[in-house]
């Protein structure tokens, strides 16, 4: 295999590599020139942003279709009838140590999930969407009540009437968010739906292409994204924020970053070469919001970090960066960054996984073998 400049093999980490086809998502990752696009099935996401609603995204990537309003109201009823946890799932909630960290409870709450479906082993596809529905429409509850058991607080059930977004905010803070808080988060919950073959979706197709169960395939997805490479990134972003304090400080943090050879989270992308479109919504939404507020100490800190990486490394700001400022501005604590992002991406890896079981076929790559050639084997008392 060809090695490149960098030391890297050609296809290493599996970069610029298509391994299987899709009619999911499309992304064009632009260039200095051309800026990049991020479709679902065909829809542009800066259209989603602007004019869909979470409920619209789930059904285009679950069903392959915009829904009529006769199918978003059923989509609606639906997702609002599902929102409850099993008992025995709440129950073990309970159970943990509350120092247990959100996305670590998530992915044992979805794993657990298993024990309550009937048809959990079923990998028919039709089976396979109403369990994403389900996952789709329990993710928010699992991390909702979770942040309130952890905190000596008794779960707030959900309210079928409410959005998704604003009735993760009502179970999450007990008591209703404005119309500003909850639009923001319909729209943070669209941008974060789908994003192609990205590590923990490629991850779920991966374990259900083994024709194991749903569960299994999306316990495998909360555990990819967690790390800080992946989904964990935005809570690396708010540290880092945090840590530096205000404005005048952010140069020389970044500039001290690039000497020790630090990444720095929430920049950089394995396909965009340019600014990743889910940006450009979010940047805009943590100015409205920290306007709000009255404080836009953050979002400033956040334009001067994105100049000088900008100028020193040429790398641009990905969805991770300004969804923290905007989750921040929600209210919604540090730890629960990453866990929103499932939240969110549980439409995208149900509509992967159901894609893969339509026309399945086990994921088994090759590797270059660089390792010692073959030798004698001598028994323990020789070596
Ligand atoms: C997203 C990411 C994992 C993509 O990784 P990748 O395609 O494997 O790219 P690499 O890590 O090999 O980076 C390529 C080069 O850019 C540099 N780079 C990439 N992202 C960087 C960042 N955030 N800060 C500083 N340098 C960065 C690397 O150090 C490397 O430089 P080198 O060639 O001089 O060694 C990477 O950009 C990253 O780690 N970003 C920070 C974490 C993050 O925000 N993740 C969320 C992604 S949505």
């Amino acid at each position: 295999m060809a090695q490149k400049p960098s030391g890297r093999f050609e296809g290493e980490g599996l970069e610029g590599i298509k391994v299987s086809q899709t009619e999911v998502c499309f992304i064009d990752g632009g260039g200095p020139d051309r800026a990049a696009k991020l479709l679902y099935r065909g829809y542009n996401i800066h259209d989603l942003a602007v004019q869909s609603s979470y409920e619209e995204t789930v059904h285009l990537l679950l069903y392959g279709t915009l829904p009529t309003r006769s199918q978003l109201d059923d989509l609606r009823r639906k997702l609002g009838g599902m929102r409850a946890l099993p008992p025995e799932v709440l129950k073990f909630l309970q159970s943990l140590p509350r120092t247990a960290k959100p996305m670590d409870v998530l992915r044992t709450a979805v794993s657990a999930l298993s024990f309550s479906d009937p048809r959990s082993d079923d990998v028919s596809v039709e089976v396979a969407r109403e369990k994403g529905l389900r996952l789709v429409a329990q993710f928010g509850t699992i991390m909702a009540a979770w942040d309130r058991v952890r905190s000596g607080k008794v779960p707030v059930p959900p309210d079928p009437e409410l959005g998704h977004a604003a009735n993760f905010l009502l179970m999450q803070r007990g008591q209703k968010a404005d119309d500003l808080e909850s639009r923001a988060l319909d729209v943070c919950l669209v941008l974060h739906a789908e994003h192609d073959f990205n590590a923990s979706t490629f991850s779920a197709r991966v374990t259900i292409a083994t024709l194991t169960d749903f569960y299994s395939a999306i316990t495998s997805a909360v555990g990819t994204l967690k790390g800080p490479l992946h989904g964990g990134a935005n809570e690396g972003v708010m540290k880092n924020l945090n840590e530096i304090g205000t404005p005048d400080k952010v140069e020389g943090w970044v500039q001290k970053q690039f000497a020790a050879k630090q990444k720095i989270m929430g920049f950089g992308h394995r396909v965009y070469k340019t600014e990743d479109p889910r940006a450009t919504h979010l940047r805009k939404m943590s100015l409205e919001l920290g306007k709000r507020r009255g404080n836009t100490t953050l979002y400033d800190m956040s334009i001067a970090m994105e100049g000088a990486v900008k100028r020193e490394k040429g790398l641009s700001p990905n969805v991770d960066f300004y969804s923290a400022t905007v989750y921040h501005a929600i209210g919604l604590p540090l730890d629960l960054f990453t866990p929103i992002f499932a939240v969110s991406r549980i439409a995208g890896w149900s509509a992967h996984v159901i894609e893969q079981l339509s026309n399945n076929r086990l994921i088994r790559p090759l590797s270059e073998y660089v390792g010692a050639a073959e030798r004698p084997y001598l028994p323990v008392e020789k070596r």
